[in-house]
């Protein structure tokens, strides 16, 4: 079966392709910006930004929403990651936990399904640390200070695709999208 897959960022979309192939589904990119409302909560912002869309894209399509969680900053920076990488960024972040003992992170990432009806919403979650300084030069956003097993994501290179949240949200949706039989 074919799935359309709505995001602007091509390294997400290579990656649901990838995965996508092994669940023997075709991912097909409708590259596009879309308007992501404000919220405290990634699966509703994901879950409203694909109901917008559905009023315009009228056949099957996901997208993808995901954000950095740190405990020890009550879940900062959550939904506004992107907006936190793109202002204090990886050096801001490493500042804010200077001194803090409690270095745990997990990075969660949403997929809201649009079926056709209705707005079906997958997760997945991967656990890490804030690693104490910058290391690697792979991958992107704060792949350089989140700390799996011992190396950053940065430093494993597609190594992270296995584990990563994304792939997790992924299996989720191809899972159910194989149950289905459509
Ligand atoms: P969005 O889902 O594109 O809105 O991503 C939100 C922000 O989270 C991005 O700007 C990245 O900085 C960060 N982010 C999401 N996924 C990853 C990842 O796999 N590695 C590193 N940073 C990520």
């Amino acid at each position: 079966m074919k799935v359309t897959f709505v995001t602007s960022n091509e390294g997400k979309y290579r990656e649901a392709k990838y995965i996508g192939e092994r669940y023997g589904i075709e991912v097909e990119w409708l590259r596009k910006e879309y308007l992501e409302p404000q919220g405290n909560d990634l699966k509703e912002i994901a879950k409203k930004s694909a109901e917008i869309l559905a009023e315009k894209i009228k056949k099957p399509f996901f997208i993808e929403d995901s954000g950095l969680f740190i405990p020890a900053l009550r879940g900062f920076p959550g939904p506004y990651s992107s907006f936190v990488f793109k202002t204090i960024g990886n050096e801001g972040i490493l500042k804010l936990m200077d001194g803090i003992e409690d270095r745990r992170a997990y990075f969660l990432a949403v997929i809201a399904f649009f079926d056709g009806k209705n707005v079906l919403t997958f997760e997945g979650r991967v656990d890490g640390k804030i690693a104490t300084e910058i290391r690697g030069d792979k991958g992107f956003g704060f792949d350089p200070i989140f700390e799996y097993d011992g190396k950053t994501f940065a430093e494993m290179g597609d190594k992270k695709n296995e584990v990563s949240h994304r792939r997790r949200a992924l299996e989720a949706l191809f899972s159910y999208l194989n149950k289905l039989k459509i």
